[in-house]
């Protein structure tokens, strides 16, 4: 069986949020399973495309509208990331140091008709198209009713949502841009008035996934606009909880750190590496470790932020470690706490937030939204303990110590109290007995993608045409 993963990211190629993980070690462990998976993503101008070479399999142009577009279709020529990788090169439109900008109306739609100009081109086509969020989600509708793509009819398409905050709208004056399609099927494409490339999706894809069961029922209460599709359309959703790459995130391998350790020197090993954050950011190794990683927006509980840390700093003897960058305000928030036993690193930095993971006593996760969140799979598989808002993947995967076999730290709801008491409860723990012990036991959960890979290969073969 192949798949063809079509995606605005694909890590190591280019990476926003967590999308990028999963577009990156999914079709790894597909191939495992019998099912030879590729992905298709634009081809962007960053150090990735720079130091690796490609091969053109395909020379054409697109129209898109009135207007012609140059493209390539490039195929990474060495085999290092263990599936084939394609990439859509439209110099005028996708060949930016970017992912995303305010064009990308026209930038994603163009991408996604190259894409479907090549594969009518192939002599073997897919047996599944996997699209991920908005910026693929015209694939499936453009395949059912564009009559240019009317061969590709028959190809089962899956949907999946990593988040449904975005949602690819725009104006159905430019729906001139979709190459044509029968008229009575406009409303395929419209929610509330306008274009939604995502609502599209869920309505044309044969099935479409969250990635997290939780999260499932939550967009059917709050989904940015879209919880009467998604109620309307549950009969051909499922949720599927994410994995994350075994060997990448390995605490015995990895690279990026000063120490490897294992579950019997998790204690030394974690050490080793706290030592260094410590000495690096000005922080006091005695005092328990709190770290935070990713985005600095709403969804993440940003904006509380500064409150939360100054009252938990006055409160317990601390430290708190955060790498991210985000909303301005935010930041500006961050850099006027004194630098006492409180740093951050604002950009985004690989290498130091595997350290982080590993030399952390404790990763704040206090999402307003968190479809799955891959961070608190990572924390489990360093020994960091995770101390968790209760929704979508977050409830999922983290049970509180105070309930039967408990190994994190959960929160019902997301205000400064909520989250500071989280940290008080996290304080205490540390200086538990129970503590150093637990640690053993969360290194062993296994959120390796086994179990989804196969959910997800159980769920192609369930759509034979
Ligand atoms: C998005 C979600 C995150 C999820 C990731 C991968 O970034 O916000 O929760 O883990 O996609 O699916």
């Amino acid at each position: 069986m192949k798949i063809l993963h079509i995606s605005a990211e694909c890590f190591p190629i280019a990476k926003v949020g967590g999308l990028a993980d999963v577009v990156g070690a999914l079709p790894k462990y597909q191939k495992d399973l019998g099912a030879t998976s590729s992905v298709v993503m634009p081809y962007y101008n960053n150090t990735f495309t720079q130091n690796n070479t490609f091969e053109t399999l395909h020379d054409h142009y697109i129209s898109l509208g009135h207007e012609y577009y140059h493209f390539k279709v490039l195929k990474l020529t060495n085999h290092q990331l263990g599936f084939d990788l394609f990439c859509i090169d439209i110099p005028d439109l996708l060949y930016t140091e970017f992912v995303y900008s305010n064009a990308d109306t026209k930038r994603f739609l163009a991408f996604q008709i190259a894409t479907l100009d090549w594969i009518l081109t192939l002599k073997a086509t897919p047996d599944i198209i996997h699209v991920h969020d908005h910026h693929a989600g015209l694939i499936p509708f453009m395949m059912s009713c564009s009559f240019k793509y009317a061969s590709l009819k028959n190809i089962p398409t899956v949907l999946t949502i990593h988040n449904a905050q975005y949602q690819g709208w725009f104006s159905h004056a430019l729906a001139n841009l979709i190459p044509p399609f029968n008229y009575e099927k406009t409303g395929l494409l419209d929610w509330d008035g306008s274009i939604n490339s995502l609502a599209a999706a869920i309505k044309c894809a044969w099935s479409v996934t969250t990635v997290s069961p939780t999260y499932l029922e939550e967009l059917k209460i709050k989904a940015n606009g879209l919880e009467a599709l998604l109620q309307h359309e549950s009969k051909k959703c499922t949720g599927i909880l994410n994995g994350i790459d075994w060997n990448v995130w390995n605490p015995e391998t990895d690279e990026r750190l000063l120490k490897n350790f294992s579950k019997t020197t998790v204690i030394s090993g974690k050490k080793a590496n706290k030592k260094w954050l410590c000495k690096e950011f000005n922080l006091d190794i005695k005092k328990p470790l709190f770290a935070f990683i990713g985005r600095l927006v709403g969804e993440k509980g940003a904006d509380l932020f500064s409150d939360i840390f100054e009252q938990a700093l006055t409160e317990n003897k601390i430290s708190i470690l955060l790498l991210g960058s985000g909303h301005a305000a935010t930041e500006v928030e961050l850099a006027a706490i004194p630098k006492e036993n409180f740093n951050t690193f604002i950009g985004y930095d690989e290498k130091l937030a595997h350290i982080m993971y590993a030399g952390a006593d404790f990763l704040l996760m206090p999402s307003r939204v968190e479809p799955c969140g891959l961070n608190q799979m990572y924390s489990l598989r360093y020994g960091t303990v995770p101390i968790v808002n209760a929704t979508g993947g977050l409830k999922d995967t983290i049970i509180d110590i105070d309930e039967k076999a408990g190994f994190g730290i959960v929160h019902d709801g997301v205000t400064v109290e909520k989250v500071t008491t989280a940290i008080h409860k996290a304080t205490n723990y540390y200086h538990a007995k129970a503590f150093k012990k637990n640690l053993k036991r969360i290194m062993a959960i296994d959120h390796s993608w086994n179990n989804s890979a196969a959910a997800y290969v159980h769920l192609y073969k369930s759509l034979k045409h």
